[in-house]
């Protein structure tokens, strides 16, 4: 099969069609890894991984080598009388459920909705009454009705309809609810036969020749059940925020004796997972968490995978492990499917889950062009492994190889393009791993280290990138970044390690909902990093026309479930500055 173009994305037949920056969002897709973890690796049962020498990279994508599920998709979505069109009545609707007791709780994992556009919002859920034994569904398409109000009581119904929830994509549903007004709050529920959901709410974004004068949002990363609670999320309920942005690792793939962490708290149901049913398994595990439901029932979500939910340090084709790429991408393609089952996300039915197309633009009118991007799926794997969980260790030649590249080649140039395009006022490149660099000194006086799936084991992309924000003059960019469950504030460069190499954007990097923190502080050798805190919590930003704002928030003890809020630091930078300062 052809490479697939990244510049234009078809939702179906009878969905929307997406055709990326002019009316919204295109596809693309991630990563994590642990660094110097507050606890160690075991031994005897950890993970510790096989040499594996150097792999041969194919940058050809190859033919998909699954079966399409661009079908049923197609089906999820377009539903009769629905997805597509709203507004339609749902009065002809089947609601017997044929082998399922209707009594139980068929939305047990929740609603959510994702992916706002100006006229439209992606509306979640997965029919699971029984969501840690396989989810409790017989093999049976289920129709699902889906309500949209204005008010939470439904007494004015502006858009409604029906779907097919389907045995092959876990009877998870997702509504691309149309036809809505810019800028506007509602409220949406689901129904099967007398079995109603909870309501959730949502916003539409502004329209696209609108000028807001204000966005708040919150980014959150780095979710790991077993190393603490969720309650960042109940703090970050309190706060005025349109919207959640997820920069990855919402699971961690680990079995519960993997790896061992200094606050491992509980376990991962199962073991490592590896096939469907184990990421469907590890997805329901992490929804049966209160606050995660209900920040995902109270605003939209913008979501990017990393590297958790596949596998740790996993680069385009490229395993951690010494598995070949064939295997590989049969456990890739099983961790996508899961997550899009889960996720209040588009994506392209015309694709199978061997590759998903998820990077994509998100326009919020004239104040804010986002961005999102996918370092995972289509870069180049990392170069001088060290076979430890860390990937940490000093840059070899093929590392700086100058044709190396982690977005991927296409996304590279549709990247570059949509930043020439934007005519907003700030440029968000929302993407999932520290890009300005944080070198460690060799304590015996070597050379220093990097972690080499980082941006730093790409020098040469990143320098290409940071000198393009330079040289094209893009207006108002921030780099958001996640992964490194520490708090950081940086400046971007062309060099990061070159005192003369001009200053491209600033970087805000959130720390992890609750994965152990790295706090090894090598900021003295670092003078582009401005800030950095490795303690648990999560950010909020605020965006006007003449500031983009940082405050950071964490919580007093991620393993205590009643951890108090604790104030952070509030970083800003002014339009037409490059560099942020603390307020
Ligand atoms: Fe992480």
């Amino acid at each position: 099969m052809e490479p697939r173009s990244h510049g234009v994305s078809t939702w179906s037949r009878t969905c929307r069609r997406w055709d990326g920056l002019s009316s919204g969002w295109l596809a693309s897709s991630a990563r994590t890894s642990p660094r110097a973890w507050r606890g160690k690796q075991t031994s005897g049962g950890g993970k510790v991984k096989a040499d594996r020498g150097v792999r041969p990279h194919d940058l050809s994508r190859r033919a998909f080598l699954g079966a399409t599920i661009a079908g049923v998709v197609a089906a999820a979505c377009s539903g009769k009388d629905g997805a597509s069109d709203g507004g339609t009545s749902s009065s002809s609707v089947p609601l017997e459920v044929p082998g399922v007791d209707v009594e139980g709780d068929l939305f047990a994992l929740g609603v959510a909705s994702g992916d706002p556009t100006a006229d439209s919002v992606i509306l979640w859920t997965r029919l699971a009454p029984d969501p840690m034994n396989g989810g409790g569904m017989p093999d049976e398409v289920v129709k699902v009705v889906w309500e949209v109000s204005t008010d939470e009581a439904f007494s004015g119904l502006v858009a409604t309809g029906a779907v097919d929830a389907l045995p092959e994509l876990a009877h998870s549903v997702h509504v691309d609810a149309s036809g809505l007004q810019p800028a506007t709050g509602y409220y949406y529920r689901f129904r099967v036969g007398e079995a109603v959901s909870p309501v959730g709410r949502t916003r539409t974004f502004p329209a696209a020749d609108s000028s807001p004068e204000r966005l708040r949002f919150a980014m959150a990363s780095c979710q790991n059940y077993q190393d603490g609670y969720f309650s960042a999320y109940r703090h970050m309920l309190d706060e005025d925020i349109e919207f959640v942005l997820f920069l990855g690792d919402y699971i961690y793939e680990y079995g519960p004796d993997q790896v061992e962490s200094l606050f491992r708290i509980r376990d991962h149901a199962g073991g490592e997972a590896v096939t469907l049913d184990d990421y469907r398994l590890r997805y329901a595990q992490y929804r049966g968490e209160q606050e995660l439901r209900e920040a995902h029932a109270r605003v939209p979500w913008l979501t990017i995978w990393d590297d958790h939910e596949v596998e740790n340090n996993y680069e385009g084709d490229v395993s951690e492990e010494d598995v070949s790429e064939e295997e590989f991408r049969q456990r890739r393609a099983a961790a996508y499917q899961a997550y899009y089952e889960h996720m209040p996300m588009r994506i392209d039915d015309t694709e199978s889950f061997e590759e998903v197309h998820t990077y994509r633009a998100a326009p919020y009118g004239d104040l804010v062009d986002i961005v999102l991007l996918d370092v995972k799926q289509f870069g180049d794997p990392p170069e001088c492994r060290d076979s430890s969980l860390f990937d940490f260790g000093p840059l070899c030649d093929e590392a700086l190889d100058e044709q190396r590249t982690l977005l991927g080649t296409e996304q590279e140039a549709w990247l570059e393009e949509a930043l020439l395009s934007s005519e907003s006022q700030w440029n968000l490149i929302v993407q999932q791993i520290l890009m300005s660099g944080f070198k460690a000194p060799d304590p015996a006086g070597g050379e220093p280290r990097f972690y080499l799936e980082s941006w730093d084991g790409y020098p040469a992309a990143r320098q290409r990138l940071a000198q393009f924000l330079v040289d094209e003059d893009i207006r108002n960019p921030v780099i958001l970044s996640g992964d490194y469950h520490a708090s950081f504030v940086a400046d971007l460069k062309p060099d990061p390690y070159d005192p003369e190499s001009p200053v491209a954007a600033p970087e805000f990097l959130v720390t992890s909902i609750s994965a152990a923190v790295f706090d090894e502080d090598y900021t003295s050798a670092n003078p582009q990093v401005k800030y950095f805190d490795p303690r648990n919590g999560y950010v909020v930003c605020q965006v006007t026309p003449d500031e983009f704002t940082t405050t950071f928030r964490y919580v007093s003890d991620v393993t205590d479930p009643a951890a108090e809020l604790v104030e952070g630091p509030t970083w800003s930078v002014a339009a037409g500055e490059r560099s942020a300062r603390q307020e």
